[in-house]
């Protein structure tokens, strides 16, 4: 069986710092704000894992739409030897494109989450004698640092999560990519795109209430790293398009006036009743857009393709 190995450049307890530093930034600033990276615990994962089965929220089904009818594309694109993927997970969304990629001889998934990256890097040495898989623990949104793997490098970015950092976080992401890469190494981008606001605000608030659970869950994130007392029956779910800015902004509003102690912080938090504090934001993209801030980061915008509904893109650019 090829080699699978796995690097952890995150040591274990900088997640619980980072974690009290966002919380009591966040949370002592006005408005009040979590960045989104905290729902993705267990639950949250799962939470999630549901999202993208739901009837509303369309994106995960319009990018592997897109996925499967270009894998071949972007293979005679890239001819690519080493894929990197930021945010792997189960790395599921990826098999189609590792299929296609015929000369590919090493598979970097990148993700906080040590057990997926284990689960996902067996199963897939598994099936596929002579890939050579090296798991990465580390947060993409820090600086990157990868293993010496065969070029032409082909980095993945799925599921539209670029649009969870803001826009100065972007450009430094941006960045970021291209400093690891080489000229001619290539980035392959999922982008949500902008449309009608009744289909995006249902995307992010379903019928069935799993996103209300999803935003809810990181309130249970920080009771149980932090001691805190959140009651989350206390909150409402809300999502809301921004049209100046073109995101979609998750909230949780305060029913009512209450106090909330988080204990591992020393701190005690006031809601005043209708306070909302915001838990994410989710940018939708245009193409002009997109090619911009690829350009402005050294990339030089190659291809673009859509679903056959023009709901999401995935572009692929190269380093210049
Ligand atoms: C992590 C980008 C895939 O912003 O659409 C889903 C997370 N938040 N529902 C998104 C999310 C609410 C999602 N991505």
């Amino acid at each position: 069986m090829s080699p699978f190995r796995i690097t952890r450049t995150l040591p274990e307890d900088t997640t619980d710092a980072a974690l009290r530093a966002d919380v009591l930034a966040g949370l002592t600033g006005t408005p009040k704000t979590l960045p989104p990276k905290w729902f993705y615990d267990a639950r949250g994962s799962e939470l999630f894992d549901e999202i993208t089965g739901l009837p509303e929220y369309y994106p995960t089904r319009a990018e592997r739409e897109i996925l499967l009818a270009r894998a071949g594309d972007i293979a005679a694109a890239t001819g690519a030897r080493t894929l990197v993927e930021l945010g792997s997970g189960s790395s599921e969304k990826t098999r189609h494109l590792l299929d296609e990629l015929t000369h590919l001889r090493g598979y970097v998934p990148v993700d906080v989450s040590e057990s997926a990256l284990t689960r996902a890097g067996r199963a897939l040495v598994a099936e596929r004698p002579g890939l050579d898989v090296h798991a990465l623990i580390a947060d993409f949104t820090a600086a990157l640092t990868l293993p010496d793997m065969p070029g032409p490098r082909l980095v993945a970015f799925l599921g539209g999560t670029v649009g969870n950092l803001l826009p100065a976080e972007r450009t430094a992401f941006l960045a970021s990519v291209r400093s690891v890469l080489a000229p001619g190494d290539a980035l392959l981008l999922g982008t949500d795109l902008v449309k009608d606001e009744g289909v995006l605000v249902r995307a992010y608030d379903d019928a069935a209430g799993v996103t209300a659970a999803f935003n809810k869950n990181v309130l249970t994130v920080i009771n149980r790293e932090l001691g805190a007392d959140f009651d989350p029956a206390a909150f409402d779910h809300v999502a809301r398009w921004d049209p100046q800015r073109e995101w979609i902004e998750m909230r949780l509003r305060s029913r009512g006036a209450q106090t909330v102690k988080i204990p591992a912080l020393e701190l005690a938090v006031d809601f005043a009743a209708g306070e909302e504090l915001r838990t994410e934001v989710s940018a939708k993209f245009r193409r002009d857009g997109v090619a911009a801030e690829l350009s402005a980061a050294g990339l030089r915008p190659a291809h673009w393709w859509t679903d056959t509904e023009d709901r999401f893109a995935l572009s692929l650019s190269v380093a210049r």
